[in-house]
């Protein structure tokens, strides 16, 4: 694991829709190269991209046909080295992201599965002569048939990602020979798409749920890890982050845990489940404040006592923009904006950000289904009608929800297609990259692309944010979140308004250690008077640091 790894920052880049050096519809690794002076300029370590490889682009290329050639819709080989080496003299590393628990129906291997039963590659899928009930995280059954061989196979995604069958030592060695081929190109980390889905119970039972139960954590899951990390990640200095989806905080430290030699870090979803009404994603929903904290807190001080290692984030390429969903996108949308970035960088973990965020985009506000791309919305439309919602009702909650919000085109200036490109993007841009893009942001100091750039750079000057403990002073507030993060040497407190109206907060005594000074080091509105009382203004965001006084 790599020696920066609780100081980095890490960027997400979904290719398609952020930059097209060669003027189409589609974003390209070019596009990449040309922005690395602005990312540089952010201050960010690790780019991760999500995938570029061969594709059918059926789930934007999530769907991976050839793990070994890049997309020609992205570009080539050597503008993949370019990238690679452009990035690392900024002091960039370029992490991958590698999917795994599935391949497209167009890969090799799956095209030779299904040349017949006998075929070497046929285990390398998950095949049954009957389904049972597991759904499809995509909606529908997780099982498709075959009919020349009158089989079954698994997706827990779309029908033309088959999951593959980890229980293979042959197919666990053809995975780990392609991390190598990438680790050994210098890739500095790698994302591990929903990691934690590979290992199946072998009796694939049921019970009255979707089936999660039975492939989430599954049996031999550590031990696979495990094994790739002997395979591919030992020796080397790599960065590694699994992507868990409904997972626990205990297997959590267990993947994390530096002495267990399975990956750098984990992401959950937990927090983001705030605005599901009974757990359903496709329902319109207010979000749950106490929960979101709640939630936060348990992971802060569970991985910190068990010895983990959070990857924090807000946003990434299947979230609804965060300033849309927890913030005001409307009249406070950049003092929200820069309250929700502190909130989260204060945390201790590895902050990712999401190309956009750091400009504060917002969800587009979708207005006809023809607008959308992704397959995951489209299904989801036509079963929210199918439940008897009228085309408004389900357009509503297509609009809050859909993965899409995230994936519109970079807004870097307020030219025709925003300077993402000169042609039409592949998904429409949102109606306010006239104002909200990068060009304007720069120009502004006072803008929240100035207020992450100090906060990426706080991370690095405070050893007390990666090593201090969590404590929450408000669990129960409706519109405060306040914690402090300590360590012997340095406190930070983090105090943020998650609201307009007008809030007052006073700090419990004893609070700060005796005899320590305070210096405001963040703020989104000028310095308050000091004191240990606040007027708080809409979204208002503070963070304090205090330390001893060094005797003269
Ligand atoms: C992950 C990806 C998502 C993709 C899914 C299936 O959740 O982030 O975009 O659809 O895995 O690969």
């Amino acid at each position: 694991m790599p020696e920066n790894m609780k100081q980095a920052v890490v960027y997400q880049i979904y290719p398609k829709s952020f930059s097209s050096h060669r003027q189409q519809a589609t974003g390209d690794l070019l596009g990449v190269v040309d922005r690395l002076d602005y990312l540089a300029w952010l201050g960010v370590d690790y780019l991760w991209l999500t995938p570029f490889y061969c594709s059918p682009q059926k789930d934007n290329g999530y769907d991976v046909s050839d793990y070994y050639r890049i997309d020609p819709a992205y570009g080539s080989m050597a503008d993949f080295e370019l990238l690679l080496a452009e990035a690392r003299r900024r002091g960039i590393g370029i992490m991958l992201d590698i999917v795994v628990n599935h391949t497209s129906t167009e890969h090799a291997w799956f095209r030779q599965a299904l040349k017949g039963r006998d075929n070497f590659y046929r285990d390398f899928y998950i095949w049954r002569d009957q389904p049972n009930n597991w759904q499809s995280k995509f909606g529908g059954s997780a099982w498709a048939f075959e009919p020349e061989s009158g089989q079954y196979y698994l997706h827990l995604f779309d029908q033309t990602q088959a999951d593959l069958n980890w229980e293979n030592p042959q197919l666990r060695q053809a995975v780990f020979e392609m991390m190598r081929f990438w680790a050994d190109k210098g890739v500095a980390g790698f994302r591990l798409d929903v990691i934690n889905l590979i290992s199946k119970d072998p009796a694939f039972s049921e019970d009255d749920s979707d089936g999660r139960h039975f492939y989430t954590d599954g049996p031999r899951v550590h031990e696979y890890l495990q094994q790739m990390h002997r395979e591919v990640f030992a020796g080397r200095e790599l960065l590694t982050v699994g992507e868990m989806s409904s997972t626990s905080l205990a297997h959590c430290i267990d993947y994390s845990h530096p002495e267990r030699r399975e990956l750098s870090m984990t992401f959950n979803f937990h927090h983001l489940k705030v605005d599901y009404p009974q757990g359903q994603k496709w329902q319109l929903g207010r979000f749950d404040f106490v929960g979101l904290k709640r939630i936060l807190s348990d992971w802060q001080q569970g991985m910190h006592a068990g010895g983990g290692w959070n990857a924090l984030f807000w946003c990434n390429h299947d979230q609804p923009r965060v300033v849309s969903r927890f913030g005001d996108e409307g009249q406070y949308r950049q003092a929200s904006a820069k309250m929700l970035a502190t909130a989260l960088h204060g945390l201790q973990g590895t902050p990712y950000l999401y190309q956009g965020e750091e400009i504060a985009m917002a969800n587009p506000a979708f207005q006809h289904i023809e607008e959308l791309r992704d397959v995951e919305s489209l299904n989801a439309y036509q079963q929210l009608l199918a439940s008897g919602l009228d085309r408004t009702q389900a357009m509503a909650v297509i609009r809050q929800k859909s993965r899409d919000n995230s994936r519109t085109p970079m807004q870097w200036d307020n030219s025709r297609f925003a300077g993402f490109s000169q042609t039409q993007p592949w998904l429409r841009l949102a109606d306010d990259a006239g104002h909200i893009n990068v060009a304007a942001a720069l120009a502004d100091p006072d803008s929240v692309l100035h207020h992450y750039r100090r906060l990426i750079a706080l991370r690095k000057q405070y050893p007390v944010l990666a090593d201090g403990d969590y404590r929450c002073l408000t669990p129960e507030h409706p519109s405060l979140w306040v914690y402090t993060r300590r360590s012997a040497a340095e406190m930070l407190l983090v105090i943020s308004h998650f609201g307009a109206e007008a809030q007052s907060y006073r700090l419990p005594e004893g609070v700060i250690p005796e005899g320590w000074q305070a210096e405001l080091l963040l703020s989104n509105y000028p310095a308050p008077p000091a004191g240990w009382q606040w007027q708080l203004r809409p979204w208002h965001s503070l963070l304090y640091r205090f330390y001893p006084v060094t005797p003269s």
